[in-house]
């Protein structure tokens, strides 16, 4: 700023200083925005990659790695591809990961592609990789929904949360942090926590996806994971972008039902239902940037219309951290050394 924008900014104009004199109003809201210095000072949000979570596709029996449209340099991963971007993400300070395993065909008999995909990242790297994992029938069914259904095409609950219960344990088994689920059928929290327990991995938290909304925002996501619904649509379980108390009501059900962790998503369209669903329960709220969301700012940019994509991912991060979010899932979290966390 030249000394002549701060003098007029900075000095009331006569009229103000009729008003203000003997006054003394704290008019001026610039003076500790005029510095990097004064604004760090008084920064109200802070960020680490610490707080990152870095998603992951991994392709069952697929050899090497296969472009995702619209998510830059996230790929479809075979189990050798995953060891080496792993390994490279682990190097730029990325602790955690958000695994979606993507089996070879549908209608799996048994998750032992969850198995293998876990194993091909925690058997290499232990403990240097936090590896979260999502729980979901999407990528399994042939009809792409995320539940079973039954003759009458009526979701089946206990046969879905069997399923997940299930899935959930083979995560455990084969080493996972944490399991994750992404489905919205009803007490599919409790019914994995108790699996979980029954199994004796009753240290293995759940990280709810327990607000998470019915979005145009999931696209490149359902390539990736080829789990687009064949027909119809998730209306009939993922929550209504217009209902704010069943929105929170979601949450406080997940946390109510055993949930350690809790969700947001899209994140940037449920930043308003962060701090209300982080009181009503208590618990760490995150937010999950999505597919549609991330490849929007790639596209921005890639159009020439961001002059700067880093400094328009880090706003986008920070404002989810002004928001009150516990931790953010996003397809940039291993640039966070680039974009100047
Ligand atoms: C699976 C699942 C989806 C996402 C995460 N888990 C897709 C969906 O519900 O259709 C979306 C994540 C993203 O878009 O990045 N149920």
């Amino acid at each position: 700023m030249s000394p002549i924008d701060h003098e007029v900014l900075t000095r009331p104009s006569p009229t103000d200083a009729d008003e203000t004199r003997g006054r003394r109003a704290p008019w001026s809201l610039l003076r500790l925005r005029q510095s990097q210095a004064m604004r760090d000072l008084v920064a109200e949000t802070t960020f680490s990659v610490a707080n990152l979570i870095q998603p992951l596709f991994v392709v069952d029996g697929m050899t090497g790695s296969e472009a995702i449209a619209g998510l830059g340099d996230n790929a479809r991963l075979g189990a050798g591809a995953v060891h080496d971007v792993v390994s490279r993400d682990l190097d730029a300070g990325v602790r955690h990961f958000l695994l979606f395993p993507v089996p070879s065909a549908k209608a799996p008999r048994d998750f032992d592609h969850v198995a293998r995909a876990v194993e091909a990242i925690k058997k290499p790297f232990k403990d240097r990789a936090t590896l979260w994992v999502d729980i979901c029938l999407c990528s399994c069914t042939e009809h792409g929904h995320c539940a079973h259904f039954d003759g009458d095409g009526r979701i089946d609950l206990p046969r879905t949360l069997g399923s997940l219960a299930t899935m959930a344990r083979t995560a455990a088994e084969a080493g996972a942090d944490g399991v994750s689920p992404s489905d919205m059928m009803d007490g599919r929290t409790a019914a994995i926590r108790a699996s979980l327990d029954a199994a004796g991995h009753d240290r293995v938290p759940v990280m709810s996806y327990s607000t998470k909304f019915a979005s145009q925002f999931y696209g490149p996501f359902r390539g990736a994971a080829d789990s687009a619904p064949q027909y119809g649509d998730r209306k009939h379980y993922q929550l209504d972008v217009r209902s704010r108390r069943d929105a929170i009501a979601s949450s406080l059900r997940c946390a109510e039902e055993g949930a350690d962790l809790l969700m947001v998503k899209p994140g940037m369209t449920s930043i308003d239902l962060i701090q209300p669903i982080a009181e009503a329960t208590g618990k760490g709220v995150g937010a999950y940037q999505v597919s549609g969301e991330y490849a929007s700012l790639l596209a921005l940019s890639q159009q020439g219309l961001l002059s700067n994509l880093d400094a328009a991912i880090l706003e986008t991060w920070h404002v989810f951290r002004r928001a009150g979010a516990a931790y953010v899932i996003t397809y940039a979290a291993r640039h966070a050394r680039r974009i100047g966390l």
